[in-house]
Parts: C-alpha cells; structure tokens; sequence
C-alpha cells in the first residue's frame, strides 16, 4: 500500500486561479518526496488538503491508506506535519508545546518526557525548551516544530518548505535528520522546497509543480537525464597531447566545445563512464591537469518544462565537480 496515493487532486479558491489542478502522484512508504516549484506554485495548499487542514474542491487522496476527507481522523493520527506557518505559541515554552501536543495525541507522561526529551536532544533544542518560544530564532522555531511534528512517531512526515531561512549548518542539520528518518526508521516524507539542491540532495523522486500542475516527475537523476547526459572536459598536462586526448575521449562520447587548452564530450553513458575514461587515458600515458564534470540541474528541467528558470533557486547555476 503506498504511504500516499493521490488522484485528481484540485483546490479552488473564490478569487483566483485553481491552485492545485488536478493533480496526481503516489509516494511509497518510507520514500521522500520532494515537491519542487517557485512561489505560489500551489505546494502548500497540497499540503494543507493531504493534512486534511484544507477541504478538496475535487479529487481524491489517501495518506496512510486513509481518505482525507471521509478519515481525516484517522490520517491525523498517521501523520505529522510541520507546516510553512509554524503554528508556535510565543508565551510557552518548547517543553510545554512537547506536553500538550503529546496529550493532544494521547500519549503517555512518561512517553511524552522520554520520547520528547530524546527528540529536543537529536533537534539541538533541549535547553532552550525551557524558554519561552518567543525568544526563539526563526530556525529554533523550525526546529521545535520538526521535534512536535515526530512526537507521536507519525510514518508519513509532511514538511512544508523546512529549511526556508535556515542558516547553512541548521539546513544541513535537518537534511541529515530527514534522510535518517526516511532510511532508519522508514518515515515517508513527503518535503516541499524550493530550493533544487534540496530536492536534489534529499528526495528519491522529484515532482516539479508549477501552476497547480505537476510538469515533471521522477528520480532526480532520471529528470536530469532526460534533458541531457553529462559531459566531461578534460585539459591534458601536457598541450601536445591534446590530438591523442581527443582520439581517446572519441570512444566515449560525442565532441562538444571546449576551450582551446582541453576537449569536451557529452557522455554516452553519463557518469558511469569517468572511471573508464581516466583509465584510458592512464593507459595512453596522458596526465590530466584538470578534469570537469557537468550534469545537467534540476533547473534545466524546470526551464525545459516551463520556459522559466525557479525562483530563490540559490545557487543553481554551479553545479560541476573539478578534479
Ligand atoms: N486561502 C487562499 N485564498 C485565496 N488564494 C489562495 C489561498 N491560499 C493560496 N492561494 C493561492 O493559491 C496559489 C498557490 O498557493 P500556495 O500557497 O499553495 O503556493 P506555494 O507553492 O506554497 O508557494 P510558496 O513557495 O510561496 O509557499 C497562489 O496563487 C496563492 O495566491
Ligand atoms: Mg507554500
């Protein structure tokens, strides 16, 4: 049974356009999802509908093998959710938000001190739980509410936008808590960014959103491919070795342009074929000075879908590995 399974899923609002159009997607258990797209593409008000916060104007969708509308209890008891809006009160404290979320779900005192504390531990947060939140840094906020969301040990995890505002070290903190979560404990998570490192870094599959629509879906890598196999550019040590370089680069790939000093091929079997490659030229006696490895982004295959390049993607346009 998948951990979610959606079907023409679409959200109408009075005024406007519909923000989510009838989508459909299906995330297996302890997969992460990751739901790409640029501002307003319509990733929260999934969330809010697969979180039952938000009625379906149509479609359907189950979560946990629940149906949102007709089970929304049920689902509420499966999942856990922490939302773009994390919904903190500022005169308590985190331990008191651990508390009465626990109770909320009908946990145990000692559970919820147990399960609690270890969580406020793994989340860096165990002693500012006993200050009040609205002390706290927008990343501390994140961070509590990541350990609120895991509480009652929920097996789908929705995550709207987790890192947006984080600083570099709390981002890489939760992606490591995430895959954790996903590759230990088997945790679906289903993850909305809009950054394309992140979906690149964290989900299994990708499903690029834009406009309420699903414009492209599949393992990150797959995406990427589709547009257009690697390429490699590789520089000689020596300047007279170009000519034998670009004979032994010939047997991998097609030539593309490269600057005087060095060749370039798009590989035909991508990535797959560097080893192979660097022993060739090994065996031929050619020392590389430098070697580069160009794939292509998950913004090249927003760009190709939609003709526009992600919004606040970061640092999309370095990717590439020198060697
Ligand atoms: N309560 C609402 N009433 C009217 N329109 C809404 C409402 N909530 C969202 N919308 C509209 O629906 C569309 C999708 O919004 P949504 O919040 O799902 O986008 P998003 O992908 O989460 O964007 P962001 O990355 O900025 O969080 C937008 O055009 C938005 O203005
Ligand atoms: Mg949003």
């Amino acid at each position: 049974m998948p951990a979610i399974e959606v079907h023409a899923l679409t959200r109408a609002f009075k005024k406007g356009p519909r923000a989510v159009d009838g989508i459909d997607l299906t995330v297996d258990e302890g997969e992460i999802y990751g739901f790409l797209g640029p501002n307003g593409a319509g990733k929260s008000t999934t969330v809010l509908m697969l979180t039952t916060l938000l009625p379906p104007t149509s479609g359907t969708a189950l979560v946990a093998g629940f149906d949102v509308v007709k089970d929304g209890a049920r689902v509420r008891g499966a999942i856990g959710a922490a939302l773009q809006e994390a919904a903190l009160d500022r005169f308590l404290t985190g331990w008191e938000h651990v508390r009465l979320q626990g109770a909320l779900h009908g946990m145990s005192r000692s559970d919820i001190e147990r399960r609690g504390g270890e969580l406020l531990d793994r989340v860096g947060m165990r002693e500012a739980a006993s200050r009040k939140v609205g002390g706290y840094s927008g990343g501390m906020k994140r961070r509590l509410d990541l350990a609120l969301a895991l509480l009652h040990r929920p097996r789908v995890l929705f995550l709207d936008e987790p890192t947006t505002g984080l600083d570099p070290q709390s981002r890489a903190a939760l992606w490591n808590e995430v895959a954790r979560l996903s590759r230990d404990e088997g945790v679906t998570v289903f993850l909305t960014t809009q950054y394309l490192e992140e979906a690149d870094a964290l989900a299994g599959r990708v499903g690029i959103i834009d406009h309420g629509t699903i414009v492209a879906e599949g393992t990150p890598t797959a995406l990427k491919a589709e547009i257009g196999r690697a390429s490699v550019e590789i520089e000689p040590h020596e300047a007279a070795r170009l000519a034998d370089l670009e004979r032994t680069l010939a047997q991998f790939g097609t030539a593309i342009a490269a600057p005087a000093t060095g060749a370039a091929i798009r590989l035909d079997a991508g990535v797959a074929d560097v080893a192979p490659i660097v022993r060739a030229l090994d065996a031929e006696g050619i020392r590389i000075h430098q070697l580069r490895l160009r794939e292509p982004t998950l913004d090249d295959v927003f760009l190709e879908k939609t003709g526009r390049t992600l919004q606040g993607s970061g640092d999309s346009a370095t990717e590439g590995d020198e060697a």
